[in-house]
């Protein structure tokens, strides 16, 4: 046994006031059984579990007070109202916004994107304008904007990252110009974990006058995001990576941006009122949300907020901090495996490739050990090709995990090897 791997064995296996065991209880799919095997879920970033706080929350919402939200006098329809409404106030205080007129409730990440691209993009943006990204996006922060450049006239420009994965901060201050009209990048990376220096981002763009927007998916559920601390534009995350349940996420919008941008969806519950030939538009945040939103998502979703604000976010960062930490130090230490992304600042997501395994078979034999991950692209595909690689097999931790899920996967992983010698 190597010291590193040597070392990780004797660490306790909590974190000082951090119950994982007691924690995972609290998630019943984690008691489940995959092939015959106790699961191993290390799939998180893809989407993570949820709790019985959550499921419990969604299910007295569905069973007590169900009804369309804003347009009922009826008791239920306005109990729906405030079950809503008061998810909002979670998430603007789990966010730290100013005001509630700031949270706008979506789909997920993607529709947030979606949402300024269509709205801010192509009121703002025109021939010789320049949005500035990265290399290691998703591609939900890179396809809506290269949409709106095909309609507008203006051009995606992406800064380089180094071959660690860290963001090449001189590369994005040279492409940071005159023509920048947005910077719109992750704060973590779902493909390599590399936590972007998005406080210098910001102050860099700021500088100039450019706003910008943050793809959070990868790091609410990890980080303390604040986004007043932050001064970021626009934030954007998906609920079901951070324990609620999918088909809800947030936009975070600075209220003076989302004053001026027009509506980017037409319908009900967006308008005040609406004749033949116009209409006139809802206040913040309601005049982005057009239609009958995802109720109990919402609902899910500040259930799932107020759970993770009592584990302690901090507690929770620290915790999965230590789980990357020594997963990294195991896995670095398998001389047939290579880590690809080791930027110094990381949150809880580990790619890498076993020479001669495809990704896939990784991921089929471990699925056959109980053990959950990820392989394939990640939908990140120009930081693959800047790796020459099609796909990696990912591991991503949650607050759930434990240092018992590592030594799983290091067996699962010498599984893999044996099979392929
Ligand atoms: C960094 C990042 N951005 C955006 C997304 C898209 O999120 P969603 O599919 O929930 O809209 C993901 C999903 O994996 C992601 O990891």
């Amino acid at each position: 046994m190597s010291q590193q791997a040597a070392a990780a064995k004797s660490a306790p296996r909590t974190a000082p006031g951090f119950d994982a065991a007691r924690l995972r209880a609290e998630f019943p799919i984690l008691s489940r059984h995959i092939n015959g095997k106790p699961l191993v879920y290390l799939d998180s970033a893809a989407s993570s579990q949820q709790p019985l706080a959550v499921l419990r929350a969604v299910e007295h919402y569905q069973t007590a007070l169900h009804a369309n939200v804003h347009r009922g006098v009826h008791s239920l329809s306005q109990w729906a109202t405030d079950a809503y409404e008061h998810a909002r106030e979670t998430v603007r205080r789990f966010l730290n916004a100013r005001s509630t007129r700031e949270i706008v409730f979506v789909r997920g990440t993607t529709e947030a994107i979606n949402l300024v691209a269509n709205s801010w993009g192509r009121s703002r943006l025109g021939a010789g304008d320049e949005i500035l990204s990265t290399h290691l996006e998703h591609h939900a922060n890179i396809v809506p904007w290269q949409m709106i450049c095909a309609a507008t006239g203006a051009r995606l420009r992406a800064a380089a990252v180094k071959p660690n994965g860290e963001l090449d901060l001189e590369a994005f201050r040279a492409l940071l110009s005159a023509r920048t009209r947005l910077v719109a990048v992750a704060h973590v990376s779902n493909a390599l974990g590399t936590i972007l220096p998005v406080q210098e981002i910001v102050r860099l763009a700021h500088a100039r006058g450019v706003p910008v927007l943050l793809d959070g998916a990868q790091a609410v559920a990890h980080e303390t995001v604040d986004v007043q601390a932050l001064d970021c534009d626009f934030y954007a995350f998906s609920g079901h990576k951070i324990y609620a349940p999918t088909g809800i996420g947030v936009l975070y919008a600075r209220e003076s941006l989302l004053e001026a941008m027009p509506p980017w969806q037409g319908g009900g519950d967006m308008i005040l009122s609406v004749g033949i030939e116009r209409s006139t538009y809802n206040e913040l945040p309601w005049k982005f949300e057009a239609g009958t939103p995802n109720i109990s998502g919402a609902v899910g979703l500040g259930a799932a907020l107020e759970y993770l604000e009592t584990l302690g976010r901090s507690a929770v960062g620290d915790y999965e901090h230590r789980l990357l930490e020594v997963a990294t130090s195991r896995l670095a230490a398998l001389p047939w495996l290579r880590l690809i992304g080791t930027a110094p600042s990381k949150a809880a997501v580990i790619s890498f490739t076993i020479d001669g395994v495809h990704p896939h078979d990784i991921g089929t034999i471990l699925d056959s050990e109980g053990i959950a991950i990820r392989t394939g692209h990640h939908c990140a595909m120009p930081i693959m090709e800047f790796y020459g690689l099609a796909a990696t097999a990912r591991a991503s931790f949650a607050c759930y995990n434990s240092l018992d899920d590592i030594d799983r996967l290091l067996e699962g992983l010498r599984k893999v090897r044996e099979l392929f010698a």
